[in-house]
């Protein structure tokens, strides 16, 4: 299959390239386009054949529900049941925005998007390129992320063309995503809102507008046999880098020392180590594979730059990467959870 590149890094809304982009996901074709999380693969959501195309193209297991965007708040009607007061006051402070919403779904949904579930999760991004390319395809847009299943979340489009390219109709190329974490997905069919998959919406700013927010303990547990996850993503490895991956927490020098310790008695063995640390330590670590995600100070940055090093560190061959853990405040709290499902919860603490 031939995929066809437009690229709109200018942001230039009036491109042909976006409205050809439109036309194609109009005809029931799919295209992966930025947003201000990560980068979404999308398709008709109304559309059965369509959406079968994003489950083939990504190697997705089926029964892992999509996301379905759309452009205006008026988009939202014809898809859902009924929106509760508590929704329309969470659309109204976050949308557009890295909010998910999940809603009893009506009969125009097919089960396809939403993997059997009576229930849609929808969500309206905020980048410029997505809101248009969804307007002017007149459809609502079902997107999970433009990876491979397995793969971490592009963040950009150049991991969307090594993933995507000769899967998918067309691929939109911007910027980097901002956020660079998926939204935060929030269930808002009961009494209180909760928390499915933390992200750039917090537990703190959804109780700053509704009073109340609770998170789902599986959450934190992943890998729990004895929590079900009630986002059926969640139960996935998803992100896993290819090389074994080890979160060390704890004081400060110590977290140093250990892995620095770890970094000689591997090499010695012959592996590639890979560490993932901050700019405040980045030259603690000697010569070889250390990546930085920005300063410990600047958490949004940190939480943009985690996929992207994830997929740094896979080209570089690393056999091992060797972790810092982060701070959990605010949007360190979606920071950890990615990276503790990346390392497959292997966390050591010091
Ligand atoms: O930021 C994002 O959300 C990106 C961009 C492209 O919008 N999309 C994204 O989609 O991350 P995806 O498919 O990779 O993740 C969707 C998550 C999954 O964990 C899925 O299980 C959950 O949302 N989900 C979808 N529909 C659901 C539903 N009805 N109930 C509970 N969870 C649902
Ligand atoms: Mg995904």
């Amino acid at each position: 299959m031939k995929t066809q590149i437009f690229d709109i890094k200018d942001e230039n809304l009036n491109a042909a390239h976006l409205k050809e982009a439109a036309q194609i996901l109009h005809r029931g074709g799919t295209v992966a386009f930025p947003t201000e999380t990560v980068y979404g693969l999308g398709a008709n959501a109304l559309d059965t054949n369509a959406v079968a195309k994003i489950y083939v193209a990504k190697g997705r297991p089926s029964d892992n529900p999509l996301i379905v965007h759309i452009a205006e708040v008026e988009d939202l009607d014809p898809l859902v049941d009924h929106v509760s007061d508590m929704a329309k006051e969470l659309m109204k402070a976050f949308w557009p925005g890295p909010l998910t919403l999940i809603f009893p779904k009506n009969e125009n949904v097919p089960m396809s998007v939403t993997a059997g579930l009576a229930t849609v999760a929808v969500r309206m991004p905020a980048h410029p390129i997505a809101r248009v390319l969804i307007r002017e395809s007149g459809v609502p847009v079902a997107a999970p992320s433009a990876n491979l299943s397995g793969k971490p979340s592009p963040t950009d489009a150049d991991h969307v063309i090594n993933d995507l390219s000769g899967r998918v109709d067309a691929i939109v190329c911007g910027q980097s995503s901002d956020v660079g974490l998926e939204s935060t997905v929030l269930d808002v069919t009961g009494e209180i809102p909760v928390i499915l998959r933390p992200g750039g919406v917090t537990k703190e700013d959804i109780i700053a507008v509704v009073g109340k927010c609770d998170i789902d303990p599986a959450i934190e547990k992943a890998m729990s046999k004895h929590l079900t996850p009630k986002s059926p993503g969640m139960k996935y490895t998803h992100y896993a880098p290819e090389a074994d991956l080890f979160v060390y927490e704890g004081e400060t020098e110590k977290v140093i020392y250990h892995i620095k310790k770890l970094k000689s008695e591997y090499e010695a063995e012959g592996l590639k180590v890979g560490i993932m640390t901050c700019d405040e330590h980045s030259t603690r670590y000697g010569n070889g594979f250390v990546r930085s995600l920005g300063s410990k100070a600047d958490l949004a940055t940190l939480a943009s730059k985690l996929f992207s090093v994830l997929r740094a560190f896979d080209q570089d061959g690393v056999d091992i990467i060797l972790s810092e853990g982060f701070s959990r405040e605010g949007i360190g709290h979606a920071l950890m959870n990615r990276l503790l499902k990346a390392a497959g919860h292997r966390v050591i603490q010091l």
